[in-house]
């Protein structure tokens, strides 16, 4: 059965990093008997420049008739000065929206050659291997009302709606408590009870769904900002994290630095059984490197990795890709976001040169 991909390359580095994604696709094609059927479709500031809109009908059908999505990355200076309707990040929201992608896995592993690229010390990320779970299609990133008025005196509000329901609550929930079983068993959710309502019913609901489904796991709380402290500080306590939609984004970012970079952090994007997922890195179109071929393609490519295992149960597929990955570290490539004393530097394209030697058996071959 032909497996339809809609890559959506959008901004900046997009087009870089999903370039080599697909031609790990096509060797999948080539060597492995796999039957990966590409398509492309405009989103963000390209899709802007083209159309008029950061997400055109037409891309909204496509990734709705595939099985699943490859995205690159939306934004960038030249579309700053436009209405925050038809920004590049729309299309990005919007494209969530629609495939109502509300469960957001972002995890943070370590590679054991990176351990020494963090700004942290080796050993408080040595072997980390955290799951973030950010609700996605909720929250004060969706919520009504919205907006900047005026007031009488001629002065202005600016506002957003934090908000979650119970049925939102349970489902990101139960997708963080259903990973947590097939790993340490530990959830922690992530809140403000102590100030913000809509986050302290979260707590009461995550509570309560506990009980009633997954009492043989372990359920703590804690703070968004002791959260933050608490994985700069001893990141291996955690287990799967689970929070709202702006705290996810927020604790991914810090998660992320701590493997490294930015440019080595996928992401899957989950709704229903049998819609399509969304994968992407978690890094940002990075305008000020784009167009140079020098941009992490690793991020992007642990994102299709993500896509074998958890949209085509393709998990053999997907431990031979890592362990590609592994190897071309292990062999001494590295991007420059991830250079280290005595590694050699390889820009975008050729760490895609190497991954696919890496994959016919002989990293040292490509040199
Ligand atoms: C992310 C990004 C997006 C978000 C932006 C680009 C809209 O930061 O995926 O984390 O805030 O969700
Ligand atoms: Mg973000």
């Amino acid at each position: 059965m032909p497996k339809k991909i809609l890559v959506v390359a959008g901004d900046g580095i997009g087009p870089e990093v999903t370039a080599q994604a697909v031609r790990i696709a096509n060797w999948f094609n080539e060597h492995q008997g796999c039957d990966f059927v590409i398509e492309e479709a405009l989103i963000g500031g390209a899709a802007y420049d083209e159309t008029g809109h950061p997400l055109p009908q037409e891309t909204i059908d496509k990734a709705k008739a595939s099985d699943a999505v490859l995205l690159g990355a939306v934004g960038g200076p030249k579309w700053e000065s436009l209405d925050i309707s038809v920004r590049p990040e729309k299309g990005l929201l919007g494209i969530r929206k629609e495939l109502q992608l509300f469960a957001n896995l972002r995890p943070a592993i370590v590679f054991d050659e990176l351990a020494d690229a963090s700004t942290l010390k080796h050993e408080v990320v040595s072997g980390l291997d955290i799951m973030i779970v950010r609700e996605l299609t909720g929250g004060i990133y969706f919520g009504q009302p919205r907006g900047v008025e005026e007031l009488p005196d001629g002065s202005k509000k600016g506002f957003n709606t934090l908000v979650y329901t119970t049925e939102e609550i349970r489902r990101i929930g139960r997708v963080a408590f259903d990973l947590a079983k097939k790993r340490d068993g530990r959830v922690c959710s992530v809140d403000k009870a102590n100030v913000l309502e809509a986050t302290e019913f979260w707590r009461e609901e995550m509570i309560a769904l506990h009980q009633d489904e997954y009492s043989d796991l372990e359920l703590s709380h804690m703070y968004v900002d002791n959260a933050a402290m608490q994985l700069v500080r001893n990141p291996k306590q955690f287990d799967v994290m689970v929070t709202t939609n702006m705290f996810g984004d927020i604790l991914s970012d810090c998660a992320a630095m701590l493997t490294g970079s930015l440019g080595m952090l996928p992401s899957a994007s989950l709704g229903h059984p049998g819609t399509p997922g969304l994968y992407e890195p978690v890094h940002g179109s990075a305008p000020d490197i784009a167009g140079k071929d020098i941009a992490n393609p690793l991020a992007t490519i642990l994102s299709f990795s993500m896509m074998l295992r958890y949209s085509f149960d393709m998990q053999k597929q997907a431990d031979t890709l890592e362990d590609a990955i592994r190897s071309v570290l292990a062999a001494g490539y590295r991007t420059r976001d991830i250079m280290q004393d005595g590694a050699q530097e390889v820009g975008c394209s050729q760490m895609g040169d190497m991954l696919i030697a890496a994959l016919e058996g002989d990293v040292s071959a490509a040199a």
